[in-house]
């Protein structure tokens, strides 16, 4: 018999497994989503999202307090206005005083030693839950996108958030330009050291469905196709990730993850050096527990081997709905 080699050997037990383990999950390449509403005392749990809830500012407070005791590397926060909020120029969404910023400012005071970050995108704000302003058009049919309009209102959204302390701004709006429009609304207002996390390759998916009814931002007609990114075309995912660099991004994303492992991948090799985080999304993570609810899959061993997937394809960080489930 003709020798063969012995991969056992790497495998006999739990200790010589972690040794030969070289990709890595801490809690603290986790970034928690939190949902922010209106009122006080109130966490409403989403029915679209397992295990997430709506807080008002003073239960986000004690959840980010909670977060922040498990480790875990930061919060990325979303606003969720009342529907009469939500108006076709989004003025809600640049409020210095509105329900981000305050939010923003209530963990800051409370919990200051964890980071931060806001997404910067005007869907749940706007009546229409597009992500940029609209340009006139035919009701019911897919309405144009004013990219360049949509800039100014993205900067100062951007920077009521960092006024208010955000350590980061997430713009995920998929407008051209937008991230050299924040920073320099950023560098403007003295916030030099504010960084943005692009959401660089951000592609039309399916897999957004649950979050957009938490935001309640799905669009009321046409789709986003026209500005976020086609799966069909990965070859444009290295120019929208270069764009986002020479604007000022100090991080780029990928998302969603689970489906785009190979961007994740192509971009880590492209830009070695560039923090990279991807975004489990929401409907990935629905899928998972559903499955884990009909008794298919081990739902811990899922999750954890879901995000050592995205870390494996070269993501350094992960924003995920299930940080607790992973790390209990
Ligand atoms: C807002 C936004 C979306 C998500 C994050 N920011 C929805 C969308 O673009 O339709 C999706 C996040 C998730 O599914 O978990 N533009």
């Amino acid at each position: 018999m003709k020798p063969f080699a012995r991969f056992h050997q790497y495998r006999t037990d739990q200790a010589t497994r972690d040794r030969h383990a070289t990709v890595r999950l801490a809690p603290a390449d986790l970034i928690v989503p939190l949902f922010v509403v209106p009122g006080t005392d109130i966490r409403r749990p989403i029915p679209s999202l397992d295990g997430v809830c709506h807080l008002s500012i003073d239960q986000a407070v004690q959840e980010a307090r909670r977060i922040h005791g498990r480790g875990f590397g930061a919060v990325l926060l979303f606003g969720v206005p009342d529907p009469a909020d939500r108006s076709p120029l989004a003025p809600g969404a640049t409020d210095p005083d509105g329900l981000v910023p305050r939010a923003i400012r209530a963990i800051r005071q409370a919990v200051p030693g964890l980071t931060v970050m806001t997404d910067v995108c005007i869907c749940a704000w706007t009546d229409h839950g597009h992500c940029g302003l609209l340009q006139p058009g035919q009701p019911g049919t897919q309405p144009g996108i004013d990219n360049d309009a949509t800039l100014p209102v993205l900067a100062a959204m951007a920077a009521s958030h960092a006024l208010a302390g955000a350590q980061w701004v997430a713009p995920s709006a998929m407008m051209d330009g937008q991230v050299a429009a924040i920073r320099q609304a950023l560098d403007a207002q003295g916030c030099h050291s504010t960084r943005i996390l692009g959401y660089s390759t951000k592609f039309a998916s399916a897999f957004y469905g649950p979050f957009r009814d938490a935001a309640a931002s799905a669009p009321a007609c046409g789709d986003r196709q026209a500005y976020q990114m086609d799966c069909r075309a990965p070859d444009q995912a290295s120019g929208e990730a270069q764009a986002d660099l020479d604007e000022g991004a100090a991080a780029i994303m990928v998302k969603p993850a689970i489906h785009y492992l190979d961007i994740i991948c192509r971009l880590r090799q492209q830009f070695p050096a560039a923090t990279l985080a991807a975004y489990h999304v929401s409907g990935e993570y629905m899928m998972l527990r559903a499955a884990a609810d009909r008794g298919l899959v081990d739902e811990a061993r899922g999750f954890r081997e879901a995000l050592m997937a995205i870390k494996r394809a070269g993501a350094d960080w992960i924003i995920t709905y299930a940080a607790d489930r992973v790390f209990p």
